[in-house]
């Protein structure tokens, strides 16, 4: 019998050359981002606080996105391709029929630091770097997007500075000296540097802090700094576009080993992952191209379970509600949620995008449990059998790429 490979590898000169925007494809034009009916309007001030390329990227129709040469250099640099791994020592450990289920995960975990969120970090600091700032301001939940922005930025010389949600900031020393040999500032959120963080300490001075309040306080930093510039991490149409180059890899990688996968699981905070992971493939079954019924299937935290328990609707994307207002399935944006050890995944509400596929019934979405006991277990069996140690949010996808496996194992069982 032929030995099948274990990684499928692709060269530096196999990286996409082009992001894949699904914004022309899609079943219905996307809801644009509009301003509440009191206040002052925030859609004039978004080209204030973010990188004007990144905005015009927003709201693009264009399918195909060059990506500069630069930014392909800055990729190859990370590691770029990464590997796809088949499981198949997770596969042996759940004992399938043989042959029949086929497990891969790919690898966005050998990046610098550690995470898919390196993809957007080098383009958005680049497209900030040339339009002349000298600060990129940010939020993190996990401290994997923060450190991913660091580590941008220290390649381009500038400065960064980072409000880190506290709950996580204090249990993550490792990750803060990360980010300081990086040379950013890092604040625990709520913080002090800002009216948004002070006025929360005020009420509640051990407040554990959320991705809203910290991506408040990040805006703020960013509209009272001159020449500082605000880089989201996740949820916004441009984040899921540079992300896309996980699926154009996974992509090409299938095709090398003849294959096309039923069933895609990603964990699902903001949307970012999941989004990169499988928008190339929703893409290809919306234009027709591919006729096979794939489950998409995001993994979410009860904490957060705006696909599962959250109202489709106009919502700020922040706690202080500096930003407009995107149609997503959301919590509500002042929504209290307990804190989790996948900190990445607590956020009140999903990326406008997948929020819309999710409406049209495009994507499933499962929620677990808050105790975490099943996630983490599960991961356990993926240690144990494959060796590599996921990021608490990752366990998430791997726990229910076994349930899935086990769901099916059971199907085949029943027939045969
Ligand atoms: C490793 C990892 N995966 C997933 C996520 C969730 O974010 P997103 O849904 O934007 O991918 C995070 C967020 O911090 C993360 O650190």
């Amino acid at each position: 019998m032929e030995r099948e490979d274990v990684q499928i590898v692709l060269h530096p000169d196999e990286l996409p050359r082009k992001w894949y925007n699904i914004l022309p494809d899609l079943p219905e034009p996307l809801p644009r981002p509009k301003d509440p009916e009191m206040g002052p309007s925030r859609v004039e001030l978004l080209p204030k606080m973010m990188v004007k390329k990144c905005l015009e990227q927003e709201f693009s129709e264009q399918r195909w996105i060059k990506i500069p040469d630069e930014i392909i250099d800055l990729y190859i640099q990370a590691g770029r391709p990464r590997l796809l791994y088949r499981a198949k020592r997770l596969e042996k450990a759940l004992k399938p029929p043989e042959n029949k289920i086929k497990l891969y995960y790919k690898r966005e975990d050998l990046s610098p630091t550690g995470s898919h969120k390196v993809n957007t970090a080098l383009a958005q600091v680049f497209y900030a770097a040339n339009e002349g700032y000298d600060t990129v301001c940010t939020e993190t939940g996990a401290g994997q997007w923060g450190s991913a922005l660091a580590y941008a930025a220290s390649l381009m010389n500038l400065k960064s500075v980072v409000f880190w949600v506290r709950f996580t900031y204090n249990w993550k020393p490792g990750r803060r000296t990360l980010m300081k040999l990086y040379g950013a500032e890092v604040y625990p959120s709520p913080s002090n540097i800002t009216e948004t963080g002070r006025e929360i300490l005020k009420k509640n001075p051990d407040h554990p802090g959320s991705l809203g309040i910290a991506v408040s306080e990040g805006l703020e930093f960013a509209l009272t700094h001159e020449n500082a510039v605000y880089c989201l991490g996740s949820v916004l149409n441009h984040v899921l576009l540079h992300q896309t180059i996980i699926g154009l890899e996974a992509r090409k990688q299938f095709e090398l080993i003849d294959e096309y996968p039923d069933v895609m699981i990603s964990c699902l905070g903001g949307g970012s992952n999941f989004g990169g992971f499988v928008l190339p493939f929703i893409g290809e079954i919306l234009r027709g191209e591919i006729s096979k019924d794939i489950k998409f299937i995001a993994a979410q935290t009860q904490a957060a379970p705006s696909l599962v328990g959250g109202e489709y609707r106009y919502d700020f994307a922040d706690h202080a509600e500096k930003t407009p207002m995107l149609k997503m399935y959301t919590l509500g944006h002042k929504k209290e949620m307990p804190t989790v050890y996948a900190e990445g995944l607590r956020y009140h509400a999903a990326a406008p995008i997948i929020s819309l596929l999710r409406h049209k019934g495009i994507i499933d979405a499962v929620a677990y449990p808050i105790d975490e006991r099943h996630v983490f277990e599960r991961a356990r069996l993926f240690i144990k059998s494959e060796g590599f140690l996921p990021a608490p949010e990752s366990a998430y996808s791997i726990a229910c790429a076994i349930d899935e496996a086990l769901k099916a194992k059971k199907t085949m069982k029943k027939r045969s």
